[in-house]
């Protein structure tokens, strides 16, 4: 059938990603953050952004609860929302990339099909995808936001680890172990990675 998306052209334009990427002497590309709720995600990815602006990189930092308040505030937690979810932050941090920057994305981002999905939106070795690995009872001990209690108590329904799935990436650029490792730590190893 008749696609929205039919009729639609893509517009060649002068001024490409190469001659933005140059004006910035950088390297764009996205650092991809997965891992359950409460694993440490915004709080490693915080900390490297830190570090890569401390080296006068110019970064931008797309995280989960965030976007939620704004550009995805109309999407809630089904499989079908995370879906969503996924495919416009994925649309949104290659933008950013386009525009010359580099662009960490902390979401939880479940499920291994649309994490594929997002990889595919760039050239290689300009996705890296970085895994926050934290046991699920480790995340559910900490529960800086009282979430796990939530959903166990059955207040919140979808909640990923819990009743919805998480998919762990199967060959991730990079695990962080977050029980044997301080997040500033964990933090320089993804700099490192994206200095060499
Ligand atoms: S996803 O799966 O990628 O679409 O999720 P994300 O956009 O990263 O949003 C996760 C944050 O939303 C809060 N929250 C929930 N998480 C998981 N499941 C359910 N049902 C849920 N409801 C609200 C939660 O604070 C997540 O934040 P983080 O920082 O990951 O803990």
């Amino acid at each position: 059938g008749l696609r929205r998306a039919d009729n639609i052209h893509w517009q060649a334009l002068d001024v490409d990603r190469d001659v933005r990427a140059a004006l910035k002497g950088q390297r764009p590309r996205c650092v991809w953050f997965t891992g359950l709720s409460g694993a440490g995600k915004s709080t490693i990815a915080n900390l490297v952004e830190r570090g890569l602006v401390a080296r006068g990189c110019h970064t931008y930092l797309l995280d989960g609860d965030n976007v939620r308040h704004g550009l995805n505030r109309d999407l809630g937690f089904t499989e079908e929302d995370r879906v969503e979810n996924m495919r416009r932050v994925a649309h949104v941090a290659r933008l950013m990339t386009d525009a010359g920057l580099i662009v960490l994305v902390s979401f939880i981002s479940p499920f291994r099909a649309e994490r594929a999905s997002a990889r595919a939106l760039f050239a290689d070795g300009d996705f890296i995808e970085v895994f926050v690995d934290t046991p699920l009872a480790e995340a559910e001990r900490r529960d800086a936001k009282g979430l796990y209690a939530k959903a166990r108590r059955g207040e919140l329904p979808n909640f990923t680890g819990i009743d919805s799935p998480y998919e762990p990436p199967g060959s991730p650029e990079l695990v962080l172990d977050t029980m044997s490792a301080t997040p500033e730590a964990l933090a320089e190893q993804v700099v490192s990675l994206l200095r060499a």
